[in-house]
């Protein structure tokens, strides 16, 4: 079934929603985006996805052409029309159409490009939630301001290819010996009962689901550490795991072939995953 894509202002059947080829998106990665996920047809945490959007604006010097009500509206447009029930908001904004191709950014009045689109999908049945994933580690070979997030996504896309080579479900990727984040999720490990991620940087994606994890595990009375940690300490971790917007909190028990303590999904990522889908779930728009 096609698809109603929002198109710089026109809600359009997905055949007939264009952009240009001199789009600064298409020929310089000069774009940033937001993923929101769906869940029983409302959004999951948009607040923070739309203050996170705004930021990467600023860092870029970008105009977000829309209110933060309007943004809100048109996902909520989209949701509808779609009939999505699960699944998430894909959201790109991106420097616009200048007519030629200039590495200098065109004048301030260009006409942003925004483009919105649902994807279904099922997440909180996904069958890696009992099984945990599989992960290797992979030199982080990103560019360094990392807390913008932009569609320059080919690194992380070759990182999950060398994943898929591996036979494992996702990369983690490793600066300096130390874990920054995996391909597309921030990391977690968990030893003696302590919570422990790397503290936001440049060098690492400012999570929306991160924050909201952290706020319940504290508020739960889990200890949270917010530090850097390197992969060999992953490795000796008695559990781990990820979060983002499309897979929540999801179990790892496994690092470059190594098993975390009896190689089966932890407590804390279970139970972090309940109180996230719970409070999550309560605030949802
Ligand atoms: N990725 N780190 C990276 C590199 C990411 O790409 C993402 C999200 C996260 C988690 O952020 P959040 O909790 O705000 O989703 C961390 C999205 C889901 C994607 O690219 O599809």
């Amino acid at each position: 079934m096609s698809r109603i894509v929002y198109v710089n202002g026109e809600y359009l059947p997905e055949e007939e929603a264009k952009v240009s080829v001199f789009d600064r998106g298409f020929l310089f990665a000069d774009a940033v985006y937001e993923v929101t996920s769906v869940l029983e047809g409302k959004l999951i945490a948009f607040d923070g996805h739309a203050v996170r959007l705004q930021r990467s604006c600023d860092e870029l010097g970008m105009t977000n052409p829309v209110s933060k009500d309007e943004l809100m509206e048109i996902h909520q447009e989209l949701v509808k029309r779609n009939g999505v029930e699960e699944g998430m908001v894909y959201l790109q904004l991106t420097r616009g159409n200048p007519g030629d191709r200039d590495f200098a950014y065109p004048p301030e009045d260009t006409k942003p490009t925004l483009v919105l689109f649902t994807q279904t999908a099922n997440l909180l049945n996904n069958p890696k939630i009992e099984k945990g994933m599989k992960v290797i580690s992979v030199e982080d070979q990103r560019w360094a301001r990392r807390d913008i997030k932009t569609v320059q996504l080919l690194f992380p896309s070759m990182a999950k290819m060398m994943a898929k080579a591996a036979g494992v479900d996702d990369a983690w990727m490793v600066e300096d010996g130390h874990v920054t984040e995996g391909s597309s999720n921030n990391a977690y490990i968990v030893k003696d009962g302590k919570i422990i991620t790397r503290n936001l940087g440049n060098e690492i994606l400012h999570g929306i689901t991160r924050a909201a994890v952290l706020e319940y595990a504290r508020s739960a009375q889990m200890e949270v550490v917010e530090r850097p940690f390197t992969i060999e300490e992953a490795k000796q971790a008695d559990e781990a795991f990820i979060t983002s917007a499309s897979t929540f909190v999801m179990p790892v028990v496994e690092i470059d072939g190594v098993a975390l303590g009896d190689g089966k999904p932890g407590k804390s990522a279970a139970r972090l995953r309940e109180l996230y889908l719970e409070e999550s779930r309560k605030q949802a728009v």
